[in-house]
């Protein structure tokens, strides 16, 4: 694919196409610059998942203002058909696409109520001396890892996973001898089939159903312990919870852990991950920020939208309407690009510019204004404040010494490997 975006052929593009996303960023920003300025509402047909029925296409939404339009209007663009999956899903899959991230208010609110309250600034105030020692105690092995071997680790592997699990098992009560099931059944189910993890397309749909499986299990487990010796976490918050008097049904609480499982660690390992991919190109933008703490805050803001951890999420039109002026219909399906809407330059002056100090960056990388606005946000931002002080701190010696491997998925903007060596050993 050409990097000039004026030769792109913007028929011949499949955003669904794991490839696709598989490709350096510069091609794919070509692409999304392309769309935005030509057809930033693309009509594209929908993905051939086995066994799932494809629909009758979507619309590819590029601008910012467009994505914001959408997510603030619930109202007419609602998650209840789906919103983690392009095609709409067969019930039986909707122990895990059904949680909250799928809803509608009035339902939606109430449950996201549940746990909202241990997402708050003030309430994670308590935990950020815990996620240090975490972020510590990682970097200490990841060093330790390097000198037993040739001096070189897996950011990915070795720092980049690692924190965010460790910090959402430790809030839900998740024992440490699950966390690592709980790593790879949650990498399954946002795998989007990379042939790497799920190497025959005909299991994609058998693999996730059983990684799902298991972390329901898991919750199971979890739940009957917290029936006898009640604890101070998510689970048994969530298994204690009741809606308008009622408690949740099973599928409900079963679809809210694995929720959380997987979008309070997944996203946060790629914002770090190719965050300190980020900062190897561009290596001013390293020390400035490595010299400066005081930078922290729109440091972390910028790698946000520079990396858009979620590609995007869907919305479905509930009647005809407009979106800023184009006419949608009722059961349209909108794909909201996040990345892309993050280099939109009527927003953001060079966009394509990574600038630690950028500010205002309103950028969509825990989605637009609305209901859906990311729960973890604030827990997500306190973890990569403390993840990238760490690594200036315990690893300045890291440097990235290979190509990164990038996930083939459309929904993650993933690494599977960046190998590092740490300059100071031996
Ligand atoms: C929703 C991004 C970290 C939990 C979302 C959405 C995005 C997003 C784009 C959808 C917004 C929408 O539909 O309007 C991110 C990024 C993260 C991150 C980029 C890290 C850099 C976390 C963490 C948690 C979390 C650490 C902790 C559990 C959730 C939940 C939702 C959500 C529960 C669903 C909210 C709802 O539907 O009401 N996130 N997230 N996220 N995120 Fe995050």
């Amino acid at each position: 694919m050409s990097l000039d975006a004026a030769a792109i052929d913007l028929d011949a593009v499949d955003l669904s196409d794991r490839d696709f996303w598989g490709r350096p960023p510069a091609e794919r920003h070509a692409v999304f610059d392309a769309l935005r300025r030509e057809r930033p509402f693309a009509f594209y047909a929908e993905p051939e998942v086995p066994l799932i029925p494809a629909g009758p296409g979507y619309y590819a939404v590029t601008r910012h203002a467009d994505v914001e339009t959408i997510s603030s209007q619930p109202a007419l663009f609602c998650s209840g058909q789906g919103a983690v999956s392009i095609p709409d899903m067969p019930p039986e899959l909707n122990e895990f696409y059904g949680s909250m991230i799928s809803m509608d208010d009035p339902r939606h609110a109430k449950i996201r109520r549940i746990v909202a309250k241990t997402f708050t600034p003030r309430m994670l105030e308590r935990l950020v001396e815990s996620v240090q020692q975490i972020a510590d105690e990682v970097a200490a092995e990841a060093r330790r890892k390097a000198e037993a071997g040739d001096g070189t680790i897996d950011v990915v592997a070795d720092f980049a996973a690692p924190i965010p699990l460790w910090v959402i098992c430790d809030m839900m009560g998740i024992p440490a001898e699950d966390r690592q099931m709980v790593l790879e059944k949650s990498t399954i189910i946002l795998s989007g089939g990379d042939p790497d993890l799920i190497a025959d397309e005909n299991e994609i749909l058998t693999q996730f159903l059983e990684a799902g499986g298991m972390l329901s299990d898991l919750m199971n487990r979890l739940a009957a312990e917290r029936a006898e010796n009640p604890r101070d976490d998510l689970t048994t918050a969530l298994v204690n919870s009741e809606v308008d008097g009622e408690k949740l049904t099973h599928q409900e609480i079963a679809s809210f852990f694995i929720l959380l499982c997987v979008a309070g660690n997944e996203t946060t390992r790629t914002a770090i991950s190719q965050g300190i991919l980020a900062l190897h190109e561009h290596p001013e933008q390293r020390a400035r920020w490595a010299a400066d703490p005081s930078l922290t805050p729109t440091a972390v803001e910028e790698i946000v939208r520079w990396v858009s951890p979620v590609t995007w999420m869907r919305r479905t039109a509930t009647q005809d309407t407009d979106v800023n002026g184009r006419p949608v219909q009722a059961g349209d399906k909108l794909i909201l690009f996040y990345g892309a809407a993050n280099r939109d330059p009527e927003v953001f002056a060079d966009p394509h510019v990574f600038d630690l100090g950028r500010a205002p960056n309103p950028h969509v990388g825990f989605g637009a204004h609305g209901p859906h606005f990311c729960l973890g946000a604030h827990l997500a931002r306190r973890e990569l404040g403390v993840a990238f002080r760490t690594l200036f701190d315990k690893l300045p010696d890291l440097e990235v010494c290979g190509e990164p491997e990038r996930l083939r998925n459309s929904f993650v903007n993933g690494l599977k490997r960046l190998p590092a060596r740490l300059t100071g050993v031996r």
